[in-house]
């Protein structure tokens, strides 16, 4: 099993120059707004959405399978037009949302959860209730291992987008509307920030993102620049499994293949800073902040032990606004043969920083920003695209495209918007799943029958 794992970390905070906004503002008139799915136990798929304080009672999902099969944004959106009736019919609850800033706007947060869905088929729904519907919005349910047998699992991955200077956006987007992904994970810092001008910003920001996330699963991990108000807005905006339980701060599920983990690397005081130091992502670039932690805090990062013992394959993070992949690596060492292309076996968790579709933090400098194999001196880094406005370096807008082929084999595609090209990419190619400790203590071991000449070099 392939043990993608999705978090965001590393805060850096930087001087925000707004640039226009590329996405159509907020729409007053329609009362069902910011609607978005996200995943529920098992197989479901939870509805939420937003309306105004004292119109909406009901929490209501009406919906109907329309087609067996996976279909793009775009065909889905022309069929979907031929759908009247709905034969099926979920409720769910509400929950009054107050900002925690000194306006304490108020708005309504809907979730309903849609259960018994037929795998791989296609559904039209509206959600809302008798007082009024939104419009008609189309999904593809969450595809079983028997489907995925035939094709690869279809992943948008991208961190770190902000309500403005989202300059991978309109590439997202016309790319979830003509190719079929599964889901969307996005690893932490939406909107910048949800709370802004008491709570508007994030509205517009899930209004903005509707268009994707209403038709496909946006799956999240939080980010710093959702600490605010103890994560308020994130614990209740989001339904991810077990929200009941563990408020979208941590989850897993299994997707196809692949079994993904979303945790928070957050904490809203001086600590956590300290707490983050050391996770690889973070050092090839900042080597000073790196070294600048105390030793002690440098080494331990608890969590990359898990990821050894255990054999996470491969980690997502947001935060830093450039993309980088980099070799497996565990306790500073890298494990592999150095193939940038193809990380066959690796005995560490290979991990990727894509956190570069755009943002106010992403201001334009006025010189290339790196792109290509890395050269920094940290030997793990493999390659790096862009950099947040650092030496007056241009930032590269990018986001990723990851195709879960099978048990095996894990593709990565990051695609510059910049640039209008693919930038990297690159493939994981695990036959044998399982902790890379164990595995390596096994190696040693045998490493020294051979030693003694109790075992065949061939047979290492
Ligand atoms: C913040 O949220 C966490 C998790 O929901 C909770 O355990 C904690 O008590 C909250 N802290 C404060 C100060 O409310
Ligand atoms: C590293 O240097 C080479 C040669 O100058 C260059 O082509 C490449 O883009 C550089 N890598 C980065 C990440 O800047
Ligand atoms: C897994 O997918 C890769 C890439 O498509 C393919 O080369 C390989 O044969 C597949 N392996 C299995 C066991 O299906």
């Amino acid at each position: 099993m392939f043990h993608p794992l999705l978090t965001s970390l590393w805060l850096l905070s930087c001087a925000a120059t707004h640039a226009a906004t590329l996405y159509a503002p907020e729409s007053p008139g329609v009362p069902v707004q910011q609607v978005h799915l996200g995943l529920g136990e098992d197989e479901d798929i939870t509805v939420s959405w937003s309306t105004p304080v004292g119109i909406f009672a009901s929490s209501c999902v009406q919906y109907a399978p329309f087609a067996a099969t996976p279909l793009n944004a775009r065909d889905r959106e022309i069929l979907s037009q031929d759908v009247y009736s709905f034969s099926l019919s979920s409720c769910g609850h509400s929950e009054m949302f107050v900002d925690g800033g000194t306006a304490k706007r108020a708005q309504v947060l809907h979730r309903t959860k849609l259960t018994n869905l037929q795998p791989g088929f296609s559904y039209a729904y509206q959600c809302g209730g008798p007082e009024g519907w939104s419009e008609t919005f189309t999904f593809t349910a969450r595809r079983n291992l028997e489907q995925l047998a035939h094709d690869a699992l279809r992943l948008l991955v991208f961190g770190d987008m902000g309500l403005e200077n989202a300059q991978a956006w309109p590439d997202i987007q016309a790319d979830a509307g003509s190719s079929f992904y599964d889901a969307a994970l996005s690893p932490g810092d939406f909107a910048y920030d949800f709370r802004d001008e008491d709570g508007r910003r994030g509205d517009e920001f899930m209004m903005s993102l509707q268009p994707l996330a209403a038709t496909l699963p946006f799956v999240v991990s939080p980010g710093n620049h959702e600490c605010h108000y103890n994560f308020s807005h994130y614990k209740k905006r989001f339904a991810m499994p077990n929200v009941q339980q563990t408020e979208n701060l941590y989850f897993s599920f299994d997707m196809g293949p692949a079994h993904i983990i979303s945790y928070n690397t957050e904490r809203c005081d001086a600590e956590h800073e300290a707490s983050r130091k050391g996770i690889p992502s973070a050092c090839p670039l900042d080597a000073h902040l790196c070294s600048a932690a105390p030793t002690a805090n440098e080494m331990t990062f608890p969590v990359e032990d898990l990821f050894f013992t255990y054999g996470v394959d491969l980690a997502v993070y947001g935060h830093i606004h450039d993309y980088e992949h980099f070799y497996p690596v565990y306790d500073r060492k890298v494990f592999g043969d150095g193939n940038r292309l193809r990380h066959v076996n690796p005995l560490a968790t290979v991990h990727v920083t894509s956190g570069a579709p755009g943002n106010v933090e992403m201001v334009k400098g006025n010189l290339d920003p790196p792109r290509g194999p890395c050269n920094s001196s940290t030997p793990w880094c493999a390659f790096q695209s862009g950099y947040y406005p650092r030496n007056g370096q241009n930032a590269d807008y990018s986001f990723s495209k990851v195709f879960v082929h099978n048990a095996s084999h894990l593709h990565w595609v990051q695609w510059s918007s910049t640039l209008q090209q693919v930038v990297d990419e690159f493939w994981i190619e695990q036959h044998s799943h399982g902790g890379f400790r164990e595995k390596l203590d096994r190696r040693k071991a045998r490493r020294k029958l051979v030693e003694r000449g109790l075992l065949d070099y061939t047979d290492l």
